[in-house]
């Protein structure tokens, strides 16, 4: 599908699943080798938008590790709230532990600021953070993201687990807001 639309939004196609597939290769090359078994890592999923980055991540994963996670929100419609709420605590406890981080996407960086915050509450040993898409324009956290599967300038996405209003997370391909094509068909329904 080169198109999509989601409510009163029109999208193009931006990232195929294959792209998608290489770019979570090769972050799962980079956690396989920077851990072991012996570590056995929390893989920490950021509910909802994580569940495909996660679940074609943990395939590749060859280390003995666990899985939580947690809910959190921050977004409404297309921006930030710069508010990020937690709609669901951690699953698991994570004291001592070596904790990765699955996000879908960080953008401002609020949401891993606040959940860096939780995780020292919560004593973890180790925090790290992967994301399959950063935003690096737009990131104003003060962490470093340890495994960025993709950079993106800063269009609204979604697919892949990504939503516009909680619909459009089941694509398996990436697509982006194409604002001209949007503002097209406005105009034709105004008239
Ligand atoms: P941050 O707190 O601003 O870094 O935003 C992180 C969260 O906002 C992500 O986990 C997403 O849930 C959501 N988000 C940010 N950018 C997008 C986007 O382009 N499409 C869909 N959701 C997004
Ligand atoms: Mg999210």
């Amino acid at each position: 599908m080169k198109n999509v639309q989601l409510y009163d939004k029109n999208f193009k196609l931006y990232l195929t699943h294959d792209q998608i597939l290489k770019a979570v290769d090769e972050v799962a090359k980079k956690i396989n080798s920077d851990y072991s078994t012996e570590d056995k890592p929390i893989f920490l999923g950021v509910l909802t938008g994580c569940f495909m980055f996660l679940g074609d991540l943990m395939k590749r994963i060859e280390v003995d590790c666990e899985i939580c996670f947690i809910r959190l929100a921050s977004y409404e419609g297309t921006s930030s709230t710069g508010k990020v709420k937690q709609m669901l605590g951690l699953t698991q406890s994570v004291r001592g532990r070596n904790v990765i981080v699955v996000e879908d996407i960080v953008d401002t960086g609020n949401t891993i600021m606040e959940l860096d915050q939780i995780l020292k509450d919560a004593g973890a040993r180790s925090i790290r953070y992967a994301s399959l898409l950063l935003k690096p324009n737009n990131y104003k956290g003060t962490l470093n993201v340890d495994y960025p599967a993709l950079s993106i300038p800063n269009d609204f996405i979604v697919g892949y687990g990504l939503d516009y209003d909680q619909i459009g997370r089941n694509l398996k391909d990436i697509y982006v807001l194409d604002i001209e094509e949007t503002e097209r068909r406005k105009s034709i329904n105004i008239e």
